[in-house]
């Protein structure tokens, strides 16, 4: 039963219940929101502020939701891709804790588009965007509203990327604190883990073994370096593309076989691309992969595999499993597609584990609190997360891992600020 109301527009209500358990079951691997989930609900930073969050509806989104909402804030959410959407959770947001909730697994184009809309209608003061959809989406056909909105945050790598060609072109409209950049969400978060969760995806999508096989690797920043180890991890025989020679330079020294793409694609059993640029997979290299190749994609967006130009070049394509669709070419060749070129840790598996997305959702909860502090001061830009905040959620994370680490003497500091000091 499709729900649809202004406040809603979820797949089911009745999966609330369902969808409720997930988020509990995720919260028990989010300890650090759940410490800044009770401060806020004593100081109530967000008190009545209007949040949009554009955001993958997943358990852990949730959690991050129910903080904010702890906070004071008043939420409405909507997906930030069209396959990432937990039904059950969203029914439970909407059913289940009275937040405006715009997002349908499987959503086509238009309702994708539909649910930014309804997000944007609820008027934001701050929005909360992963891959910068709010953001465009007022700033091309809602200016009207540009002045309302007092700052945003920004989660991935792609969206920072577009935030700071608007910033450097003077069209940005509102300051934004880039998530991304903050080291207690890339080094974690993009790292282990959509290293972790990628793999997942792949596994549940196709129960192929991992080891033995060549798994490519195109890109070797954060995500790439997670996913590389990971797959090595499962005794496969990892190679490496790169357009950076320094990050190149790294995988070899990492271990990994650093190669172009063209003669990736003579040996390679499963190809994972992690750029965040286009066309990574193109014509020439799907002309040149052995029978049976398997194809997928933890980049932002659904462009890092020329999809078009598979199509066109396939004599037919048919579902083979419910998240891996197979291309048979002219010379009889298959290749198998995942989770249709998007996000395959989302597609195919459920995101990032609890334990990272915490980390990455603690910066979240605190940037909100620091934008609504700091609204006045805040200019046109990408800001970075503030280093205290940072240290903040490092610290949070170790204290509930039990981990005590050592301070620093009087001795030592003298030592470490002074030039005087000698050998
Ligand atoms: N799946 C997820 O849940 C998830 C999580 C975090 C980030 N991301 C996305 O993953 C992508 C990568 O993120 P990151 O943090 O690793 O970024 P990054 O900038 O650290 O790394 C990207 C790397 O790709 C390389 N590259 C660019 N074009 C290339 C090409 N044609 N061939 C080979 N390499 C190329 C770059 O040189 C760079 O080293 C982004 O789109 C980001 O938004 C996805």
């Amino acid at each position: 039963m499709k729900v649809s109301t202004k406040t809603s527009d979820v797949a089911d209500l009745n999966l609330a219940g369902q969808g409720q358990d997930l988020i509990d079951w995720a919260a028990r691997e989010m300890p650090v929101l759940a410490l800044i989930r009770e401060r806020f609900a004593k100081e109530q930073p967000l008190k009545g502020v209007k949040v949009a969050a554009c955001l993958h509806v997943t358990s852990e989104t949730a959690n991050l939701m129910l903080t904010l909402k702890a906070a004071g804030a008043d939420i409405a959410l909507c997906a930030s891709n069209p396959l990432s959407t937990n039904d059950a959770v969203a029914a439970a947001l909407a059913a289940g804790h009275n937040i405006k909730t715009y997002a349908i697994r499987g959503e086509d184009n238009d309702t994708y588009y539909s649910h930014i809309e309804a997000a944007l209608d609820h008027r934001p003061e701050v929005t909360m965007d992963d891959g910068a959809d709010l953001v465009s989406v007022l700033h091309k056909a809602r200016r009207d509203q540009l002045a309302e909105v007092i700052g945003g945050t920004e989660e991935t790598t792609t969206g920072v990327i577009r935030l700071r060609a608007m910033a450097d072109h003077g069209v940005l409209a509102y300051p934004i604190v880039a998530v991304n950049e903050a080291n207690t969400k890339h080094m974690f978060d993009n790292r282990y883990g959509t290293g972790q969760s990628t793999i997942d995806g792949i596994i549940r999508s196709t129960n192929v073994l991992i080891a033995g096989k060549t798994f490519v690797v195109a890109g070797y920043g954060w995500v790439g370096r997670g996913l590389a180890s990971r797959a090595k991890g499962h005794g496969a025989d990892v190679v490496v593309t790169e357009v950076d020679p320094l990050k190149a330079l790294e995988a070899a020294m990492d271990g990994f076989r650093v190669m172009t793409m063209g003669e990736a694609v003579k040996d390679g059993d499963i190809f994972v691309t992690v750029t965040g640029d286009v066309n990574v997979l193109d014509r020439m290299h799907f002309e040149g992969m052995k029978d049976g190749a398997i194809l997928a994609n933890s980049g932002h967006f659904n462009s890092e595999i020329n999809l078009k130009v598979l199509d066109q070049i396939s004599t037919g394509v048919r579902q083979a499993r419910p998240s891996v669709q197979e291309y048979t070419l002219a010379d009889k060749r298959r290749l198998y597609v995942l989770g249709e070129g998007r996000l395959i840790n989302l597609a195919g598996a459920e995101g990032h584990p609890a334990a990272v997305m915490d980390m990455s959702f603690a910066n979240q909860a605190l940037c909100a609190e620091y934008i609504a502090k700091n609204a006045k001061t805040l200019e046109r830009k990408v800001y970075d997360v503030p280093a205290d905040i940072d240290s903040e959620v490092a610290r949070l994370k170790l204290h509930a891992m039990d981990i005590e680490i050592d301070t620093l003497t009087e001795e030592q500091k003298r030592y470490l600020t002074s030039w005087e000091e000698g050998t």
